[in-house]
This record gives C-alpha cells, structure tokens and sequence, in this order.
C-alpha cells in the first residue's frame, strides 16, 4: 500500500549553462558578508573562482578554502564556523563538489551555535538555526544541492556521520554542467556510482509503488546510457548535463515518496570504509552494492530483483525469477566495471584486516533493527559482505 508522505524541499535550483550569471541577485538580499568555501584548487584551476570573484564584486568576501574530500570536522568545519563568528558572515556561498557543500551545511549550523558544533552533527542538541547556503556544484553525484544532508568526517574517531537537517538545505542551487567537464574519469565514474546507488537504496524497500519504481528506473537508465559519453567525451554537454540532472534528485526524499523506508544500509556500510581509509565514496559504493545485493537476495526479496532486472536490464521476464535476479546482480556490476571503477577493496588499498572493527562500527548503527531496515544486517554479515568485497 502507498504510504502517506508529507513532502517539501525548500531549494531553488537554476540549471543549464551560464546560469552563474545570476548569482549577484541571489546572494544579494541575503546580507552583504560573505564566506566562500573551497576544496584544493581545481575551481582556480578550471577558471570559475575568477569568475565568481568578479560576480561578488559588491559583497564581502572571506575565504575558506583547502576543503579535503570526505570533509573532515577539524580543521574545515572548526575552521569555517570560527571565520563565520569572527567576520559576522550572512551567508555561504559553496563552491565545488559535495565534499565543499557538505562541509559548508555543517558551518552554516555551528555558525549559528554557541557550543561545540559536533553536538548538531550527532544531534546531541537541536539545530535550530544555520547561515543561508547558495552553491555552485562542479561535480555531479551526491546529491548535496537538493537535499538537507551533509556528510562529516572526525579522523581521531574514524566517524563518518550524516548530518540531516532541514535547516541545511541550499537556499539557492546553481547547476551549470559545463563546469563539471573538467572533472576527471575516476570522480565522474564514482560520481555515476554514487547517484545509481541512492536509486537503489531506496527502490529496495517492502512498500514501493508504481511512480517511485519507475522514476528511480528512468534515473538509472539515463546513468547507464550517458555515463560512458561522459568519460569518453568530458565535454559532451547533453551527456554531462543528463548526469547532473539524475544525481540531484538522489538524497532529498523524491525518490521514496509513498515507500517505506530502506535504512540506507550500503551508506552506512561505505561510510565506515572511507572514515577508516578516506577512499572515494563512489568507488567504495560500486564495490559494496553488487555484494550487498547478493547478500539480500531471498525468497522475500526477490520480488524487487525481477522489477529491477526486467525493467532496467530488459532481462527475459519468462526466465525463472532466481535467474532474472542473478543476472540483475551481474548485470549491475558490469556496468560498474565497464566505467572503469575498482570492484575489490584491495583495489583501494583495503585488505581484511580491520574488517571485523569496521563491522563493529557500522553495527553500532542499528542496521540490525528490522523495524527500519528493509533486512536487517547482524554485525556478523555486515563483517560478511566487507569480507566477499575484498
Ligand atoms: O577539492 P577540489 O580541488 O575542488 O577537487 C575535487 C576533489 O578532489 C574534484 N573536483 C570537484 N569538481 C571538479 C573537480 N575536479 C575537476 N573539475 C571539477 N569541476 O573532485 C574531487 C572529489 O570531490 P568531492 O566533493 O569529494 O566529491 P563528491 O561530490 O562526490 O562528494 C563526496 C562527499 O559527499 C558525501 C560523500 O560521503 C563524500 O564525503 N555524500 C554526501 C551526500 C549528501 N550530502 O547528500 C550523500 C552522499 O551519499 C555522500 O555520502
Ligand atoms: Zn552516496
């Protein structure tokens, strides 16, 4: 049965090519001071930060930049949420890829928080207020833009927590694909990795319905069709362009309207192997997803593996349902392979032995608890997939 849903994303999102233009009537009735946020340099590399300089011309402009991927709470967040206080920022403006966005949500928050920002991001405490966000995605994939996520990472602890907050919307989303021409086969193969997994995340759940199912299949099918133009070709504009567009709808909810919910448990899984290895979350994505499919795969969930595999893969409906879901399986990690991503953990420098601490980890999470997961994983399978990824 559909389920009742009550839906709202808040963001405006301004698509297409030479959208940046209208970044000064964006920013201006949001204040005047302005934090802008970075990652290592490929913005001053690829020619936009000079261009948003000038753009911001009549604001206040401080800067943050050195933003690492897999954002870390010290130094970026701490960093962030002191220059925000110091200089009475209005606004952030992020610009970059999810880790910049990621990072710049949870300054937005701490900015507004008189304690240790941490408290937010476990939500020991409330967030009650943040700074406005306005972003210019370089890169295609988590999602970060049109969601109220953030991702941080606390490298003493080995955290990786998803921080969630309709505080942490983007007011204002610009989506220019030319700007993700220059990202690299390796990001852009993991960035496609990244959004084909939040599809699956949520299409695997008890309750689906008609609509959810057939969005999340069309998403996945412009991924499959566009992600091997936009390796070959980097600048190919329609191919760069479907990317962008399928990965915003990944994380803010559209996609299981009217589903029960999933649990996420992939996430939950890759998040511990990039807190303890700082691997790119893609990439530990596609290794994980094929190996957690199989580990699912019963009687009871079956059902799911045929609607995916008939409708995405166009597998022969007349075959036995076990074999449309093996294929389902396979099919899914020749894609990924086919796009150049590593498929084994020890092709990203991961071997077995800290498995067993990384499960522990992630169990800690309640992946056990079959009230909110579609199946429930024990520590012990948890350590078992890790294991069959290797
Ligand atoms: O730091 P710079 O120099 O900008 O380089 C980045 C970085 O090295 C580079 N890059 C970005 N745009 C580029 C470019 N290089 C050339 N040209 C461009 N136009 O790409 C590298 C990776 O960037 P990053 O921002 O880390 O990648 P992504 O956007 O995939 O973000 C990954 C982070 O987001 C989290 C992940 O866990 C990870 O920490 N996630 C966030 C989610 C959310 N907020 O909803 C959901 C996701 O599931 C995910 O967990
Ligand atoms: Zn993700």
């Amino acid at each position: 049965m559909i389920q009742n849903f009550d839906y709202h994303t808040p963001t405006r999102v301004i698509f297409g090519k030479g959208v940046v233009d209208q970044l000064p009537t964006v920013l201006r009735p949001l204040g005047k001071r302005v934090l802008l946020t970075y990652g290592g340099g490929s913005i001053k590399r690829t020619g936009l930060y000079q261009k948003v300089i000038e753009l911001t011309k009549e604001f206040e402009i401080v800067e943050l930049s050195g933003i690492e991927p897999n954002p870390k709470y010290n130094p970026s967040v701490l960093d962030g949420v002191k220059l925000c206080k110091e200089h009475n920022i209005d606004m952030i403006l992020s610009v970059g890829g999810g880790s910049v966005l990621d990072c710049s949500k949870a300054i937005a928050a701490g900015a507004k928080y008189d304690g240790d920002p941490w408290d937010l991001i476990i939500y020991k405490v409330k967030t009650n207020d943040a700074l406005p966000i306005v972003d210019i995605m370089t890169l295609a994939a988590t999602g970060s833009e049109y969601d109220a996520g953030g991702v941080i990472s606390r490298t003493e602890t080995n955290d990786k927590v998803a921080y969630i907050d309709p505080h942490l919307y983007p007011v204002c989303s610009f989506l220019d694909p030319t700007y993700t021409f220059t990202v690299n086969a390796k990001h852009t193969a993991a960035g496609v990795a990244d959004a084909f997994n939040h599809v699956l995340e949520q299409y695997f759940c008890a309750h689906h319905n008609m609509v959810a199912d057939g969005f999340c299949e069309t998403l996945l099918r412009t991924l499959i069709h566009y992600a091997p133009t936009a390796i070959a070709h980097p600048d190919d504009y329609q191919a760069r362009a479907e990317i962008m567009y399928t990965c915003m709808y990944g994380c803010n909810g559209i996609l299981e309207l009217g589903n029960s919910p999933s649990g996420w448990p992939m996430h939950s899984i890759e998040h511990a192997l990039s807190a303890y290895y700082d691997i790119t979350h893609g990439e530990g994505l596609a290794i994980i997803t094929p190996r957690w499919m199989r580990h699912i795969l019963s009687d009871r969930t079956l059902e799911r593996f045929v609607s995916l595999g008939t409708n995405l893969y166009g597998i022969d409906r007349n075959l036995p349902p076990m074999e449309i879901a093996e294929q389902t399986i396979e099919r899914t990690y020749k894609f990924f392979e086919s796009i150049g991503l590593p498929m084994h953990l020890r092709q990203v420098g991961i071997d077995e032995s800290r498995i067993n601490e990384m499960a522990h980890h992630i169990a800690a999470e309640g992946l056990d608890n079959p009230d909110n997961r579609y199946v429930a994983l024990s520590e012990a399978e948890i350590a078992q997939i890790l294991t069959n990824s290797l």
